[in-house]
């Protein structure tokens, strides 16, 4: 199927370093790898009804852990065997790439601008099963470039060839980025960080959803601190 995506016109470097910064990396500890496993069942459960297997991480406010929580949960959906592309789309906070140690000289934004095709700047199996498209280079205009009709197009593609596509997006209520993005992808799963997030920076965040009419598949609670008294976890809890 992902041959598929070396057949269109819109369209690669590979690399395969060790996920140092990664928690899921064999290194992380037992509670850990358990807690994304966990998101990971109550993900497939919620997608399962959905018709689109893709899905967009955001939270209301930088540095609440979208970016750590879309790489995770990547490498954990690619574990179970599934193909399973992380595209970053957060071009204002870019860091997917450096979590993998991927270039950004090509990425979604130079696919987007018409400079590469998707296959240049695909990073293919950089861990077995995880394809990665990094932000690209720095665009004078993220909004328009994600509600485009390019990448439209591109989302077609890549949720014909993948089996989940996880976006890692921008703080919603920073900039409209994640929420133009996830119109066209089965939701948005919040991520919000105990002892980070206001409630009310978090309410506001559901109320954009909600107001946009975009699903949100669920809450990931990051850095829990009360489940087993555990200094990182992490929870994942349906909305409504
Ligand atoms: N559960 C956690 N425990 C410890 N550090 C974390 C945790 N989640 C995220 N971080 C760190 O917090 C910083 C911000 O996380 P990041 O995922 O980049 O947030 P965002 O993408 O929402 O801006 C990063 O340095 C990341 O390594
Ligand atoms: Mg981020």
């Amino acid at each position: 199927m992902k041959d598929d995506i070396k057949a269109t016109p819109l369209t690669h470097s590979g690399s395969s370093e060790k996920l140092e910064k990664l928690m899921i990396s064999e290194a992380a500890p037992f509670h850990i790898r358990e807690a994304f496993k966990t998101i990971r069942t109550n993900l497939l459960f919620t997608l399962a009804t959905k018709e689109s297997k893709t899905f967009v991480v955001a939270s209301a406010m930088p540095d609440e852990g979208k970016s750590t929580t879309a790489a995770n949960l990547s490498v954990v959906l690619a574990q179970t065997g599934a193909q399973v592309l992380l595209m970053d789309c957060d071009f204002r906070k870019p860091s997917v790439h450096r979590l993998f140690k991927l270039s950004i000289d090509k990425g979604l934004t130079s696919i987007l601008c018409g400079i590469d095709k998707i296959e240049e700047a695909l990073n293919e199996n950089v861990v077995p099963n995880l394809d990665i498209i990094t932000a690209g280079p720095m665009s004078p205009n993220p909004s328009e470039l994600l509600g485009s009709s390019r990448m439209a197009e591109l989302l077609a593609i890549v949720q014909k060839a993948y089996d989940y596509v996880v976006i890692d997006a921008s703080p919603i209520n920073i900039v409209s980025d994640a929420i133009i993005v996830s119109k066209q992808t089965a939701g948005i799963v919040l991520v919000s960080r105990q002892g980070q997030s206001k409630h009310d920076q978090l309410k506001k965040a559901i109320e954009s959803c909600e107001f946009a009419r975009v699903n949100i598949l669920g809450l990931v609670l990051n850095e829990s601190k009360s489940a087993n008294s555990h200094y990182y976890g992490y929870r994942y809890n349906q909305h409504k």
